[in-house]
């Protein structure tokens, strides 16, 4: 804040500081202004212990250019007081202190399930399958009764199904019937919903959350993801559901990977298998996480059964299909060496960054 030398040495000598005040803080404000203003040892007051010495016309020249000099002082202190102010560095609060080392922040990162979740769910992509998804809380009908369970199967069971108040309680699973709610025990009952949602041609995967009244040990958690896969067309057969899920299981793991398929059941395939990888630790020579087998089982899968088409109003004479599900979590444990499953489902922060690839904060 600049103005117009006053002619007299005592007063412009103030000049530079009034010209300063703009880069002071708080304190230097507070301690600039008793230093100008003061009443008694003031730099402005001083200067006008000269005035008796003047004659009465100086004197009156003089006065008027110190009070001149005094109020561009006020309005420079008020001026950079209420610039403080409005920065939050004003009265009652430390000044911004520009040397302070600042917060550790945390840095979002997915959830090592996710990324496997998504890569999953790439690969796939790539082969010219869509997206789908579907409702966490199911009817029995969807969960079981429409994928061909019997209704006195032992998945149904309390102990093993977590059930919700509301829908029926006599457990009826007819053809039709919702049956009761429950918390969907797999992503299976979301092929029920893709394929009544209009005629094949389908190629999906299903991503999702599953419930069971399993025990939170190593290698089960009660809540866990899984992902679905279906495929229905004229003409596709076995060959077609073997090299696909080679395919994935090479593109995911390593291209040289050995897979084999064994014999395995599920009500709603015929026939059922389930996939297994070389084990990813030992190489196939047998160690602790394989079960000294020198294998990993994938995933469970086969054609689908063509009462469950049929269920879905599909024309099992002309379609065929097959069908897959696997659980990301332990194809997680696989993929990164991870021994126990609540580490991947427990949300400890301190695991978690090591996996985000973040030193802890
Ligand atoms: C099923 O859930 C079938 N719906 C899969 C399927 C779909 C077969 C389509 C054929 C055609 P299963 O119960 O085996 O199958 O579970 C599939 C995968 O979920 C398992 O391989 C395993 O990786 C995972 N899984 C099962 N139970 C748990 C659990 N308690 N905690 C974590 N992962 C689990």
């Amino acid at each position: 804040m600049a103005i117009a030398p006053t002619g007299y040495p005592q007063l412009d000598a103030l000049l530079p500081r009034l010209e300063a005040i703009p880069s002071l803080d708080a304190g230097g404000l507070h301690a600039e202004r008793i230093a100008v203003l003061g009443r008694k040892q003031g730099a402005l007051t001083f200067a006008l212990r000269a005035l008796p010495t003047f004659t009465p016309d100086e004197r009156k020249r003089f006065g008027a250019e110190a009070n001149r000099l005094k109020e561009a002082f006020e309005a420079a202190f008020a001026a950079r007081e209420a610039e403080l102010a409005a920065a939050g560095a004003g009265a009652g609060r430390a000044a911004l202190d520009l040397s302070m080392p600042g917060r550790g922040r945390w840095i979002g990162a997915l959830h090592p399930v996710t990324k496997v979740v998504d890569e999953i769910v790439g690969i796939f992509r790539e082969l010219g399958f869509a997206v789908a998804v579907g409702p966490e809380a199911e009817t029995e009908w969807y969960n079981f009764g429409a994928l061909n369970f019997p209704a006195d199967h032992p998945a149904l069971d309390m102990h093993d199904t977590l059930y919700l108040s509301g829908g029926r309680e006599d457990g009826q699973t007819g053809s039709g019937d919702e049956g009761r709610l429950l918390l969907r025990t797999h992503t299976s009952p979301v092929q029920i919903r893709v394929m009544q949602a209009g005629p094949p041609p389908y190629r999906v995967v299903i991503p999702g959350m599953v419930y069971r009244n399993d025990p939170w040990d190593a290698s089960h958690a009660p809540a866990f993801a899984q992902i679905e896969g279906l495929a229905v067309d004229e003409g596709i057969g076995l060959v077609d559901l073997k090299a696909t899920l080679t395919h994935f299981a090479r593109r995911f793991f390593a291209p040289a990977t050995k897979v084999r398929f064994r014999p395995s059941y599920f009500p709603f395939t015929e026939p059922s298998g389930e996939l297994d990888v070389e084990c990813q630790i030992c190489h196939g020579s047998g160690c602790p996480a394989c079960k000294q087998t020198g294998w990993m089982e994938l995933l469970g899968c086969g054609m689908v059964h063509p009462k469950v088409l049929e269920n879905c109003g599909v024309d099992a004479e002309r379609y065929t299909g097959w069908a897959f599900g696997l659980g990301p979590g332990r194809t997680a444990q696989q993929r990164y060496g991870i021994p126990d499953i609540r580490l991947l489902y427990g949300g400890d922060m301190r695991f978690l960054r090591q996996t985000a690839g973040q030193e802890p904060a």
